[in-house]
């Protein structure tokens, strides 16, 4: 199983609470974070791209790196780990962003990955000038799969000719190309975001609170790969924060005291911006509302010995990977790698 941190690229990571670890991001943040990931033997370091936060008393997410420069910073001083950005490709260019990523490959000599956020929040897109219209909600995965095609033609023959409806390339050269295939993953969960990824991704990057949904996400993804091209079959990494403590009830008592404290006026303005943005996204702000109240992904609660039950359950129901977050991203992190790490029995690729 690949485990992965999720870094915290913007404030406060993904708990919108008055009550939780309260942080800005900065590149020291990510940095110490990233290496004691990468101490750990982690596979992996994954970072978003936002815009536009939600404001409230927290100012939730209002604060944010860019997620290819932070890469490329993180390249310069790790050795081992893989480092994923994010692109929105209604933000940049696709010949733009494959070299940018030929770059990141080559600062980190070959670990490089690149995750496409189809977009789907119009406040935050519109607010520089990017939202291609409403239409783009119904298209948005039309201009994502042209925008992949372009990268991964440049990324393999250094030149692309293109006549598209979202984009031209009229000999575009991108030399030189990556020493390697640059993985390609997804998070889309719509089913044409799953398309997509069974498509062009090499994992697909999943929200699933119960082992049952983890189950179907797994089948609906081996169907698609099945009938697409991607015949190597597909990783499937899941979410995550993890609140672990010595006991289930002292890690469930932190749950509860960071629910105290939930941002309400933050959390509302994620529900209405979400609203009837896609179906996946608009379920998932009105769970953090309604069922997780102030965590924004499923939670892995308690003991080391029930964090890791857990996920040995998920491991069990076709998850391949971990993506996680904690509040206390350092404190946490290095309590997960002493007392949580070692009760996982995980297969790791030679470094
Ligand atoms: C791990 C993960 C990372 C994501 N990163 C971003 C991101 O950086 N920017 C963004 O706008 N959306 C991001 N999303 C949202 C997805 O791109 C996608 O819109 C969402 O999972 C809903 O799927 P759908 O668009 O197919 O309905 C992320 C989702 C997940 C699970």
């Amino acid at each position: 199983v690949d485990l992965g941190v999720f870094l915290p690229i913007t404030n406060n990571g993904w708990i919108c609470s008055k009550t939780s670890p309260q942080f800005k991001p900065t590149f020291d943040l990510n940095k110490r974070v990233t290496l004691i990931a990468e101490s750990l033997g982690f596979e992996f370091v994954f970072s978003m791209v936002r815009w536009r936060g939600y404001g409230g008393e927290t100012e939730h997410w209002d604060h944010s790196l860019d997620s290819i420069s932070l890469m490329a910073g993180l390249a310069a001083v790790t050795e081992t780990i893989d480092l994923y950005a994010t692109v929105h490709p209604t933000t940049l260019n696709p010949a733009v962003a494959a070299k940018m990523f030929t770059t990141l490959d080559d600062i980190s000599g070959g670990r490089a990955g690149l995750n496409i956020a189809s977009g789907w929040d119009k406040v935050e897109l519109d607010s520089f000038g990017v939202w291609p219209g409403d239409e783009h909600y119904s298209e948005r995965y039309d201009l994502a799969e042209e925008w992949l095609h372009i990268v991964k033609t440049l990324w393999e023959h250094g030149r692309c000719s293109f006549a598209g409806k979202y984009f031209r390339m009229n000999d575009v050269v991108s030399l030189p190309t990556p020493r390697r295939r640059i993985p390609v993953v997804n998070a889309g969960m719509s089913p044409r975001g799953l398309e997509v990824s069974a498509k062009f991704a090499d994992t697909s990057f999943v929200v699933v609170p119960d082992e049952d949904l983890a189950r179907q996400f797994a089948s609906s993804l081996r169907e698609q790969t099945q009938t697409d091209s991607n015949s190597a079959g597909m990783k499937m990494t899941a979410l995550f924060t993890i609140v672990a403590a010595k006991t289930d009830e002292e890690a469930q008592s932190i749950v509860e005291h960071i629910r105290a404290g939930a941002d309400a006026d933050a959390i509302a303005e994620l529900v209405r911006r979400t609203s009837g943005a896609s179906v996946t996204s608009d379920a998932l702000a009105k769970m953090i509302l309604e069922k997780r109240r102030a965590f924004h992904c499923p939670l892995l609660v308690g003991s080391p010995e029930s964090i890791a039950e857990q996920m040995r359950g998920f491991e069990a129901s076709g998850v391949t990977g971990f993506l996680l977050t904690f509040p206390d991203f350092i404190a946490d992190l290095e309590f997960f790698g002493e007392e949580v790490l070692p009760l996982l029995e995980r297969d790791r690729a030679p470094v």
